[in-house]
């Protein structure tokens, strides 16, 4: 659907035009898989896949929301957003509570709110690792934001946005996702500190084209093992405090400190352990690669944080290792891996930008998803974070 009609859609549903419109990008993790929840750095781009939202105040306390692709509808009262049922009662469609929550997570930092006619539609694959559910979050905060008067930083918003998800969604997600979603700069990845929540935009490589490739398997990260992997981190850290006292996350262990200590950890918590601290030496690996425009050394980075992925936190699947091994033999790839938390999912792949094409058509060629159709493989750029149009 593009802008148009869903003008056109909130017209038919409302009986009006809408307020305003926003745009709100998924994003795509180029390293530092995991590592935000363990206070690391990442170094995501949001992409030129987003979610549209077109929106207007209700005047009064109803969120009528329809959600276009879906084809559904629901209704809600921001009086009763802590019980989680529509205006009959019934459940929240689970897809209703992405904007239930940031309203939900908007009011509890005291950020005003109110009823709202709202019509979202979205180019951002669902379940794909792509963030589709942190770009409506985002976008929601936005909409909300410029409804209601208030002017908080971008930054502000993600945490909001993560917020919701955490305590309203029920999936204790870092801040990564909806940080690319906020604060995408066009051009460029992000350099984010999760800890100090200090960024920087990091322009990538001349010459590189970013690819994303759809390995068809669909992923929920409340039914993986996600909430599993953040525990084992906890105990890890846990257990390494009693050798390192100081450390609160895994990010204060150092590579050559966690070869020493490793043996205290059981098998679970070690292998992830080894994962974060050393993928967190990899993103600053990569920076500096890519500061010497060394588009080997940022490759080979990617292949060994997938390779540790697959082996040591183990969330990758066969069609996703299957992605990144054929890339390798493909004209002008740099570097594959998984992108986003696996289990499913996209790879991403830096190729050289005069031969994406082919890239593109021999990853086509080569590989097919688990339902037998064509394989989806898009060349993507990094664009700007969440704003209105
Ligand atoms: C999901 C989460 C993020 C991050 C990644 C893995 O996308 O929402 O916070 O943990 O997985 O890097």
């Amino acid at each position: 659907m593009n802008i148009a009609e869903l003008h056109n859609t909130f017209k038919e549903t409302f009986g009006r035009s809408p307020a305003l419109v926003v745009r709100a990008p998924g994003r795509v993790n180029i390293l530092g898989e995991h590592v935000d929840y363990n206070d690391g750095l990442v170094l995501p781009a949001a992409i030129d896949r987003a979610v549209y939202l077109a929106g207007a105040p209700s005047g009064d306390d109803y969120v009528s929301l329809f959600a276009a692709d879906l084809g559904q509808q629901t209704e809600y009262r921001l009086a009763n957003l802590t019980m989680k049922i529509d205006r009959q009662g019934q459940p929240l469609p689970g897809w209703a509570r992405y904007p239930a929550g940031v309203a939900w997570a908007l009011a509890e930092a005291g950020y005003q709110t109110c009823g709202i006619q709202a019509i979202y539609t979205s180019d951002i694959p669902i379940g794909a690792g792509l963030s589709s559910s942190a770009a409506v979050e985002v976008g929601f905060a936005t909409l909300w934001q410029a409804l209601g008067g208030w002017q908080a930083s971008k930054l502000k918003l993600a945490q909001i946005s993560q917020r919701a998800e955490n305590a309203y969604v029920g999936v204790s997600c870092g801040l990564m996702d909806q940080f690319a979603s906020a604060c995408g700069v066009a051009g460029h990845a992000l350099c984010f500190d999760t800890r100090s929540l200090e960024w920087e935009p990091a322009p990538l490589p001349e010459g590189i084209a970013l690819v994303i490739a759809d390995s068809g398997v669909r992923r929920s990260l409340t039914h993986s093992g996600y909430n599993d992997r953040r525990a084992a981190c906890e105990q890890a850290v846990e257990i390494l405090r009693q050798y390192l006292p100081n450390i609160r996350a895994l990010r204060d262990v150092q590579v050559t400190e966690f070869a020493a200590l490793s043996v205290y950890l059981p098998e679970i918590p070690r292998k992830r352990a080894e994962h974060v601290v050393k993928e967190i030496h990899r993103v600053q690996s990569a920076l500096n690669a890519m500061r010497r425009q060394d588009k080997r050394a940022l490759g080979a980075i990617m292949y060994s944080g997938h390779n540790s992925l697959r082996y040591l936190y183990e969330v990758s699947t066969p069609e996703l290792d299957q992605l990144v091994e054929i890339s390798r033999d493909l004209p002008g790839c740099i570097g594959a891996r998984l992108t986003g938390a696996g289990f499913g999912g996209c790879t991403i792949n830096l190729v050289e930008s005069d031969q994406a094409q082919a890239f593109i058509d021999g990853l086509r060629a080569e590989y097919r998803p688990p339902d037998g159709g064509p394989a989806q493989v898009y060349l993507c750029h990094a664009s700007a974070g969440a704003s209105l149009l």
